[in-house]
């Protein structure tokens, strides 16, 4: 959640938006939590749409990004939570889906 906080805020900055929303619903029903992040920070361009879960892949100067902050939420949601993370484009940012499943299932060799 940080992680993605973090990038809305970049953004914001980046893209000079100055009435700033970030909404986050959560929900769950008898088999899934469901996290929402959603903000109006300006969106991702569609040539790099498909590789911000790239580990160091980033927009941002050196200094300022490493490129793994996605990387390692979808790391946390996948093999921490067993769940998933995805993304999609809204009218003036970006939507993150997180999904978790509530029943722990434990690892079996
Ligand atoms: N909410 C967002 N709005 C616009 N662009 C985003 C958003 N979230 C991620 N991005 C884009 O995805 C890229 C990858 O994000 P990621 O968090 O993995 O790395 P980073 O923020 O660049 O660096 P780090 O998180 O390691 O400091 C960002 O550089 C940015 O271009
Ligand atoms: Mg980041």
């Amino acid at each position: 959640m940080i992680n993605l906080i973090q990038n809305s805020k970049d953004a914001f900055i980046y893209n000079k938006i100055t009435k700033r929303d970030i909404i986050i619903t959560t929900s769950k029903n008898d088999t899934m939590a469901k996290i929402t992040v959603e903000d109006n920070a300006g969106g991702i361009n569609d040539k790099d749409f498909d590789k911000i879960f790239e580990p160091y892949f980033t927009t941002k100067h050196s200094s300022s990004g490493t490129g793994l902050g996605l990387f390692m939420s979808k790391i946390i949601c996948e093999q921490g939570f067993n769940g998933t993370i995805n993304i999609q484009k809204n009218k003036n940012g970006v939507t993150f889906f997180i999904q978790i499943p509530l029943e722990i299932v434990d690892d079996v060799e």
